[in-house]
């Protein structure tokens, strides 16, 4: 191709294998990472230039590579974090301006140092801070959503630079409009989060609170649990290649769930509002038979069967296994497990 870009070091067939944490090995045709907005726009005009789709990354915790990605991959390598005092209204708030490419985990140890509460029980999930919104993560009992005031983000079409506050995220269980009606359109360059000077913290979810038994409940002793429960039951990615929860907990009709619960009295139901509960899905697929099991050249979590690994396979039979996985829920419960995280590539 022509009119290579001068700031942003272009590679053709690259391989995407270090890059996923599922390590699936697949290839971009295209491959550059950008450090800054400039390097960023230079990357969407020679894809604008060429008509490449363009498939921003992360640090490849939240997708499944099916296949080879056709276009340009750009790794979003942008960072930095500052922080702003909210004022006199507001003093005991902070607004956290934060690069898009920081990585998620350091940037919660970060502000816990800094005295920035309220992220401790977003610790230690993979990847960086452009890709949290996507799917609004959350754990133990906090999502991003609580926290977050806007993002600025580079539309794909236009090259422009706009700001989504959170009403227009449409943030959800484990999904935004990134994920739905903006699907591909914008690369996330940054976010601002608004935190607590003053020390909080969120101890309602079951696990958290059984840990922190007799414990005083700091902001850094519920960092310290959360790190200590995660690494207990989830496999880190660096020696089991995976992309935590595979599936989302399934939210079903009281009726269905009221109807499971007779013929399932140990199922663990959690009624929400609207007249609907959430139901495990790790308890589904244990009950399936699938906990701690190897199929080929995947497998199933020893110690949580919503957690799909690969040992040594490519994206084909992952997904082969999660489809047997759904097959088998529906056929029991009747009910529809929705994958969590996104696919990409074409697979036979
Ligand atoms: N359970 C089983 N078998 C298992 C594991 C769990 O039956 O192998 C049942 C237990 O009854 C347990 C319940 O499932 O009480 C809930 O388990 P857990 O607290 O581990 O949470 P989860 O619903 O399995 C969700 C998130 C996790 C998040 C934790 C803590 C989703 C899809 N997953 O898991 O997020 O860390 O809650 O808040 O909502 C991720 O998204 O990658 C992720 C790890």
């Amino acid at each position: 191709m022509s009119l290579l870009p001068t700031q942003i070091n272009l590679q053709a067939d690259y391989s995407l294998q270090s890059l996923n944490s599922l390590a699936m090995p697949a290839r971009a045709e295209y491959f550059c990472s950008v450090e800054s907005l400039d390097q960023l726009y230079q990357a969407l005009d020679y894809a604008n230039l060429h008509g490449l789709t363009v498939t921003p990354l992360g640090e490849g915790s939240n997708i499944v590579l099916a296949g080879d990605i056709q276009g340009l991959v750009i790794a979003i390598e942008i960072r930095g974090i500052d922080a702003q005092e909210r004022g006199a209204s507001n003093p005991d708030k902070v607004l956290v301006n934060l690069g898009a490419g920081e990585n998620w985990h350091h940037m919660v140890e970060y502000c816990l140092s800094k005295g920035w509460y309220g992220l401790e029980n977003l610790a230690l999930i993979p990847g960086t801070v452009g890709a949290a919104p996507i799917q609004n993560i959350g754990a133990y009992g906090v999502e991003l959503r609580d926290l977050f005031v806007s993002l600025e983000a580079i539309e794909v079409k236009t090259g422009k630079l706009v700001q989504l506050k959170v009403q227009d995220c449409q943030f959800d269980y484990r999904t935004s409009i990134f994920k739905q009606a903006a699907l591909d359109q914008y690369v996330i360059v940054s976010l601002s989060l608004e935190l607590s000077t003053i020390p909080e913290a969120q101890i309602e979810y079951p696990a958290l609170n059984a840990a922190l038994e007799g414990i005083k409940p700091s902001p850094e002793a519920v960092f310290e649990a959360v790190c200590r429960i995660r690494r207990d039951k989830l496999p880190d990615p660096a020696q089991i290649p995976n992309v935590g929860s595979f599936f989302k907990n399934p939210v079903v009709s009281s009726t269905l769930a009221d109807k499971l619960c007779a013929s399932f009295p140990t199922m663990p139901c959690y009624p929400q509002m609207d007249g609907l509960s959430k139901i495990p899905a790790a308890w589904l697929i244990e009950q399936c038979g699938y906990k701690g099991h190897r199929y080929g050249n995947v497998g199933v979590h020893h110690k949580q069967a919503l957690v799909l690994v690969n040992f040594e396979g490519n994206g084909a039979e992952l997904l082969a296994l999660a489809e047997a996985i759904r097959a088998d829920v529906n056929r029991k419960f009747s009910i529809q497990l929705d994958i969590e995280p996104r696919i990409y590539g074409q697979y036979a």
